[in-house]
């Protein structure tokens, strides 16, 4: 231990040093089994990273450190239900980052405590993914501002109260990033920071058991590189190089980003296709148990200098694949903190165009409860399409195909579908397997755009659902007003291949409510902050369900029950007051926390008009 606190400067105080030796302490040996799971020489690996956490810790602002101690006393932050977040492009919300601090009002008037900015480090010039391809993790977009203006929005949102969360794009640098330059320019250390196959038949290997992530304009998972004269790993798109993480100087160069950009106030940090970052031969390459420890030992780092720091993960991946990335077996609570319910996500849109819950129920039920300190980010809509990851064991357990009802899907939301109201565009149609992803605004899925008179209803369920599942609830730039598809999205020929952007409007310079939905918003947000039941330390438990038509999520919280009844039909459906009784509610003293009322209790139901949603407790 002396050794490692040798990495400290000599003049920091007393106290400090002894701070540090405390956090070694607790967080040294999740390190060392961590880096023992992928490392050959855990121990210099570990010896390096120390040095890192010491330097950054020494550097770090003495404000921060507040926030460090701050969030210690608190580490629930993120799963209260006053938390919501917010997920914007900072050019399309705000122009620039002092624009976006300029927003921060409304942002606070929303209820808002969490703000994702899409990716903001320089990316390479156009087309780069909308800022996923990093040329320099170092430096901020020119045109966004500066780091000096990314530490003063930190700074400034942190007063109201509200959280950063920034990008980190941790599968793959721009071709044009530094690592990728010298490796063309035949640097072998940095040629070993990729995943470089001389060999074409060693690359068919490799496809042979792998997907396609974007098959329509980046089909394959290698691209040949004239500079590097072999194969280089992208899989995503041509100018997207995988990095190895298997070499551990990738893992250090990872860990001081995270420590560089602690100490700019970032304090949450969303690690981008995280699926993706350890390669297995004869496997998808995608979830690997090395991808838990790599994320284990990422956030020891942070917890030893910067332990505000909140890890979450972006894997969309299917539902068995998902829990593994707020910790299962012996990386229990050592992982990420938060990570998208991408299952919650892709049922809610199932359940409004089948107008059934069976399939949502039978897959939400199946789901063990997340780690009691971690939670979902619970969402309807993100920046990216939406892919239907449903599970054909859980589609043939209630009788239907998996391929059939995802063709369903597809077929419902593009409009395709006689009598749909949504408005998708189908984004990457895969010939092979028949898949078609989709893009979209949650209005415009939700028929605002087709003018359906129920859209308003539609919006609300789906905001209810997801801020009353229990989680972290982001709201998508926009969706909060009811933002149609952008009719304009391919102007910019950086987008024109790239449907993605239909649903990345600009947010309008003056906030109107033309369709009532901001208000539901606000009344829903404001609901939600005043529940206590939704904290995430309690799970959800989705029901079996009483009526087709409606999901019912039971929340058993110390205070008492709450019972979460959504109807995903277009007509009145009820709560039978049996399922009152069985989960310990008496239907003679209900509250409606979404209302503030009692509610409608009918022939000895709960009745839920169409799109109607409830979340009953008993009254305070
Ligand atoms: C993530 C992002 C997506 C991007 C991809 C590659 O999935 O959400 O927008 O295309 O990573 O970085």
């Amino acid at each position: 231990m002396s050794d490692h606190l040798q990495h400290l400067p000599p003049g920091l105080p007393e106290h400090r040093r002894r701070l540090f030796a405390a956090r070694l302490e607790r967080w040294l040996p999740d390190l060392d089994t961590a880096l023992a799971a992928v490392y050959d020489d855990p121990a210099t690996v570990r010896d390096r990273l120390v040095a890192l956490a010491a330097r950054a810790f020494a550097a770090r602002p003495e404000e921060l450190h507040d926030l460090d101690l701050r969030r210690s006393l608190a580490p629930d932050w993120f799963q209260r239900p006053e938390a919501v977040g917010y997920a914007a492009y900072a050019e399309r919300f705000g122009g620039d980052l002092r624009g976006v601090g300029e927003r921060a009002a409304y942002l606070e008037s929303l209820g808002v405590t969490y703000l994702h900015l899409m990716p903001l480090l320089t990316p390479r010039p156009a087309p780069n993914d909308g800022g996923y391809a990093v040329q320099d993790y170092r430096s901020v977009r020119e045109d966004l501002g500066t780091l000096d203006d990314l530490v003063a929005l930190t700074a400034s949102l942190r007063e109201r109260g509200i959280s950063l969360c920034l990008d980190l794009v941790l599968n793959h640098v721009a071709r044009e990033h530094e690592w990728a330059v010298r490796a063309r320019a035949g640097d072998p250390t940095y040629r070993a920071y990729f995943h470089v196959l001389e060999d074409r038949a060693e690359v068919d290997t490799w496809e042979a058991t792998l997907p396609e992530v974007f098959p329509d304009f980046a089909p394959g998972n290698f691209t040949f590189d004239p500079d590097l004269d072999a194969y280089v790993w992208t899989t995503f798109n041509d100018y997207q190089w995988d990095v190895d993480w298997s070499n551990p100087d990738v893992l250090c160069e990872y860990a001081d980003l995270v420590l560089l950009h602690a100490n700019h106030g970032v304090e949450v940090f969303r690690l981008d296709a995280i699926a993706f970052i350890h390669k297995r031969l004869g496997t998808s390459c995608q979830n690997q148990p090395e991808v838990h420890d790599l994320t284990q030992a990422l956030r020891t780092v942070a917890r030893i200098a910067c332990p505000a720091v909140a890890f979450k993960a972006e894997a969309i991946v299917g539902p068995q694949d998902l829990m593994p990335y707020l910790g299962t077996g012996r990386h229990h609570g050592k992982v990420s903190d938060l990570a998208y319910h991408n299952s919650l996500m892709v049922q809610v849109w199932s359940m409004l165009a089948s107008r059934e819950v069976g399939l949502a129920s039978h897959a939400l039920r199946r789901l063990p409860p997340p780690p009691s300190t971690t939670a979902w980010i619970t969402y309807a809509r993100c920046h990216d399409d939406i892919g239907w990851a449903i599970d054909d064991g859980d589609a043939a357990a209630i009788g239907v195909s998996g391929h059939g009802h995802r063709s369903f899907l597809s077929d419902f939301y593009s409009g395709d579908f006689p009598g749909s109201w949504a408005r998708g565009l189908v984004f990457q149609e895969n010939a092979a397997t028949g898949d078609r992803r989709i893009s979209g605004s949650l209005a415009s899925l939700a028929g605002l755009e087709a003018g359906d008179p129920l859209a308003r209803a539609r919006i609300r369920l789906v905001h209810a659902l997801v801020a009353g599942f229990g989680g972290l609830p982001v709201i998508w730039m926009g969706d909060e007003l009811g933002l149609l598809n952008d009719p304009c999205w391919a102007d910019d020929p950086a987008h024109a291949d790239d449907n993605r952007w239909v649903h990345r409007p600009v947010m309008p310079a003056e906030v109107t409510d033309e369709h009532g939905v901001l208000a539901d918003t606000r009344a829903l947000l404001a609901a939600r902050a005043a529940t206590p039941h939704l904290h995430a330390a309690t799970p959800a438990e989705v029901l079996e369900p009483r009526d087709p038509g409606v999901l019912l999520v039971l929340r058993r919280h110390p205070l008492g029950p709450m019972l979460g009844c959504y109807n995903v039909t277009d007509g009145p459906r009820h709560v039978p007051v049996e399922v009152l009784h069985e989960v310990g509610l008496d239907p003679a003293r209900l509250h409606d926390r979404l209302t503030g009322h009692a509610p409608l209790v009918r022939g000895g139901a709960v009745a839920l008009p169409a799109y109607g949603a409830a979340w009953l407790t008993t009254p305070d």
